[in-house]
């Protein structure tokens, strides 16, 4: 079947952090944020994904309909995608795939999360209800447990050492810096990593994304529809690619790669007949330091094993020759769950668009998004280049 192609026309973000806002709240603004910047009347939008994980923790399910209702647009369908950590690259997917196959010719997918509201003891407990919960969560295995665990497979095999997992938190917090939207606006240092508190062992608070509230969404168009209507094409999404794995650790056999992000990358890469050499930057799913390294790995930015000396050596830095999460990634921009995959589509609209401000990437014209559910279940991997 050929597929159509797709634009991603507009892109719109709440700040992320502690909110009092409601997730269906969170949402509109961002689905606003989003049709006001490009001119755009809700009416034009003829589907929706919601990306939400937890909202159950609010006691409301079924967010489609109120934030299509609060849009005036209460007649257009749209359907909530759970995927734990991955749900936004997953509705992400859903709707590319929507237009792409002729279905619909302007979709909205927004992802929200809103989680401050339960105490730490409690968000991580429902976290844990996104992993193998029989043999992990209620045998006492938390999710930085979990990547605990495949920190000490990493450094067993690699010898990646504690401060090397603490570079990534360093410069993922130098970048959230830059960006106002970010949770966490604090430069760190080395040592301060090493001396916060101990989450699971090797993993500490400042290798540990935090829980955060707050909402993204984006605007996604079929290239013929745009033509018709005079309107920008912006970003083209060049290829798109989502896998599963085995979604609990002792299912498999090897703890330091995610197998799910090896293959949603293989299958963008084919689809946008690119390699991972023509990359300019990446926003990786960086929920634990180790997370980053894994993903660089994974996604074939280094060799096995070399993730952590490319960090050292600053390679992914603003100014490396392989930037990796100019937003701050999920450690220092913040994890609001169901938000965070559309959230890295934001950044990427930002980069493209050149509207990045101080964490411009200078001349950067294919960006990557890389989105995981859990320790691996599912991952998403999308590129975009400017048109
Ligand atoms: C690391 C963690 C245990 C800290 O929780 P906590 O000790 O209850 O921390 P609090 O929420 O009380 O915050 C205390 C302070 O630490 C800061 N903080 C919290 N989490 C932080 C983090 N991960 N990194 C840096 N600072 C953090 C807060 O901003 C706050 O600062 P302030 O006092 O200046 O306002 C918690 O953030 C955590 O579990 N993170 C992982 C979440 C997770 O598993 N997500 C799913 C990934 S798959």
């Amino acid at each position: 079947m050929s597929l159509r192609k797709v634009a991603l026309i507009s892109a719109g973000s709440t700040s992320y952090g502690k909110s009092l806002l409601t997730g269906r709240d969170l949402a509109l603004l961002a689905a606003k944020e989003a049709l006001e910047r490009i001119e755009m009347m809700p009416y034009e939008i003829q589907g929706a994904f919601i990306a939400n994980a937890f909202g159950l923790s609010e006691r409301q399910g079924h967010l489609g309909p109120l934030i299509m209702s609060g849009l005036g647009i209460p007649d257009i369908p749209a359907s909530t995608i759970e995927a734990a950590c991955s749900s936004g690259g997953s509705a992400f997917r859903e709707a590319y795939i929507n237009i792409a196959a002729g279905v619909y010719d302007v979709m909205l997918v927004v992802g929200t999360e809103k989680i401050s509201h339960l105490s730490t003891e409690v968000a991580t407990t429902y976290f844990t209800f996104g992993s193998d919960y029989l043999f992990e969560g209620a045998c006492g295995a938390s999710f930085p447990g979990l990547y605990a665990t495949m920190a000490i497979a990493h450094m067993q095999k690699y010898e990646t050492t504690q401060e090397q997992l603490a570079q990534v938190a360093v410069k993922n917090h130098e970048n959230g810096m830059k960006n106002e939207k970010a949770h966490l606006h604090k430069r760190i240092s080395v040592e301060d990593v090493l001396q916060s508190s101990i989450v699971a062992y090797p993993l500490k608070m400042y290798d540990s994304c935090p829980f955060s509230d707050g909402a993204a969404a984006v605007i996604l168009a079929s290239e013929d529809y745009l033509k018709k209507n005079g309107r920008d094409e912006s970003i083209s999404i060049l290829g798109s690619g989502r896998a599963g794995g085995y979604g609990s650790l002792h299912s498999r056999d090897d703890m330091t790669s995610i197998r799910s992000s090896i293959l949603a990358s293989r299958e963008a890469f084919n689809r946008a007949n690119l390699s991972i050499k023509d990359v300019d930057f990446a926003e990786v799913h960086d929920c634990f330091t180790i997370a980053e390294i894994i993903a660089m790995e994974d996604l074939g930015f280094v060799e096995r094993g070399k993730a952590a000396q490319a960090v050292e050596q600053g390679r992914t830095r603003l100014d490396g020759d392989i930037p990796i999460n100019p937003s701050g990634g999920l450690k220092s921009k913040g994890h609001p769950i169901g938000a965070t995959g559309i959230g890295q589509v934001v950044e990427v609209f930002e980069q493209l668009t050149e509207n990045a401000g101080e964490r411009q990437i200078k001349g950067a014209k294919i960006g990557m998004t890389h989105n995981v559910g859990a320790t691996g279940g599912s991952s998403a991997v999308h590129i975009f280049t400017r048109s």
